[in-house]
């Protein structure tokens, strides 16, 4: 692969000397730019002298005025390590005032990130909105680990060892194509079930694993149509978003767009009951209890279940107790090839969160765990295994 590493200012900028010289070693073509900030912790000799190239660090010190153009065409992955929190600023924003940064915006293919920096500028809500930006347009971000930082201090921040980041690049760069020609339906978030016109019943659900699911599905070259309960996350890049904000209109979305789609993933966390007729004035508030009637909504993955024809079909399960049991009854009642598991309640995953541990219930009796892991890699673990499966279902029906 020819890859294309962009390397930050930060004290963590010594180590991409030895991601480097690993990405070479295995078989890489490894070509290097650096902010000026990068040249003040590593000389750019050091650079050219592991990669046997030049080494790019000034946007007006060059032979061509379109240079920069001219070595994104040429590259197939672009890596950032060290992502400092400036540089992660810049990216996220589109500002391009040198060598990487007008790079990255003419860059067309896929992009790892990973960051390094003191524990409260990582944690600081300005990185973490610029994080959820990069993520949102499909970038692969690794790390950063949690370990002793070099301003004294211990947390999350330190970059994440090459070995793992030259795994990621290898993998982001592998399978950009597998999807290629699939047009993958995904449902993500909450609904809003309306009391009266101000109010509604509505759950904990933030749409981060419907997100990941859409963002990966494109990086590996699907079509993506994302049907999405109310959330605050940034519509990803090349997915077509459609919002909703009840059941009863995200099942009216998912059938409209139901026709070209191979593969259709219910992640989201539909409301399992609805006020069949919402007043129309807001209710007045009374000393006496009050009570309301509500209805089931439609049940859409078990519609689909029963109208999927050859398509994949993708159920989620949330539970806070027998997982695998639970998960196994709904693959069989909802006619689902996979139901993805999760326990939710008390940890620091499902609902949320970041990252997720799972348990992939498969409808030829397998049960994969996928340990913790971001939402994101969980994602792509997924459509490994649903990939597998197809293959596995088509060999059977041959048979
Ligand atoms: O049966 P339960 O609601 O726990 O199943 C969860 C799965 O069913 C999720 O994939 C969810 O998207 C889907 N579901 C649905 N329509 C509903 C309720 C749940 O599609 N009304």
């Amino acid at each position: 692969m020819k890859i294309l590493l962009g390397v930050g200012g930060g004290i963590a900028a010594y180590k991409a000397a030895e991601l480097a010289r690993l990405l070479m070693e295995r078989g890489h073509d490894v070509e290097v730019v650096m902010t000026g900030a990068a040249q003040d912790f590593v000389r750019p000799l050091t650079f050219a002298a592991l990669t046997g190239r030049k080494v790019h660090t000034d946007l007006f010190a060059i032979e061509s005025a379109i240079e920069h153009i001219a070595v994104a065409e040429e590259h197939d992955l672009l890596a950032i390590a060290p992502a400092t929190a400036d540089l992660m600023a810049k990216l996220a924003h589109g500002q391009a005032d040198d060598f990487l940064s007008t790079l990255y915006l003419a860059f067309t293919g896929p992009v790892v990130v990973a960051p390094a920096m003191n524990v409260n500028m990582w944690e600081h809500p300005a990185t973490q909105k610029n994080l959820e930006t990069l993520q949102g347009r499909g970038h692969r971000v690794v790390g950063p680990a949690e370990g002793y930082l070099a301003c004294g201090m211990t947390g999350l921040g330190r970059l994440a060892e090459p070995e793992a980041i030259a795994d990621a690049i290898e993998r982001e760069g592998g399978k950009r194509s597998d999807l290629e020609g699939e047009t993958v339906l995904i449902t993500a978030g909450p609904t809003q079930e309306p009391l009266d016109p101000v109010r509604y019943l509505s759950n904990r659900s933030s749409g981060k694993m419907g997100y990941a699911l859409a963002v990966a599905a494109a990086a590996r070259g699907a079509d993506v149509v994302l049907i999405s309960g109310p959330v605050q996350l940034a519509p990803p890049r090349g997915v077509k978003v459609i919002p909703v904000r009840t059941a009863v209109e995200m099942r009216e979305q998912v059938f409209l767009n139901l026709g070209p789609a191979g593969i259709v993933i219910k992640a989201a966390a539909v409301a399992d009951f609805h006020l069949a007729r919402v007043p129309d004035q807001k209710l007045k508030k009374t000393a006496a209890r009050i009570s309301v009637e509500l209805d089931p909504t439609p049940d859409i993955l078990a519609e689909l279940g029963r109208e999927k024809g050859d398509r994949l079909l993708i159920g989620f399960a949330a539970e806070t107790q027998n997982l695998q049991q639970e998960a196994r009854r709904k693959l069989e009642t909802k006619n689902c090839d996979m139901v993805v598991a999760n326990l939710v309640g008390g940890n620091d995953t499902g609902f949320e969160s970041d990252q997720n541990e799972v348990v992939l219930v498969l409808r030829t009796g397998e049960a994969i765990s996928v340990s913790r892991a971001s939402k994101r890699e969980i994602a792509d673990r997924i459509f490994d295994q649903l990939l597998k499966l197809r293959l596995t279902l088509h060999a059977a029906h041959e048979r």
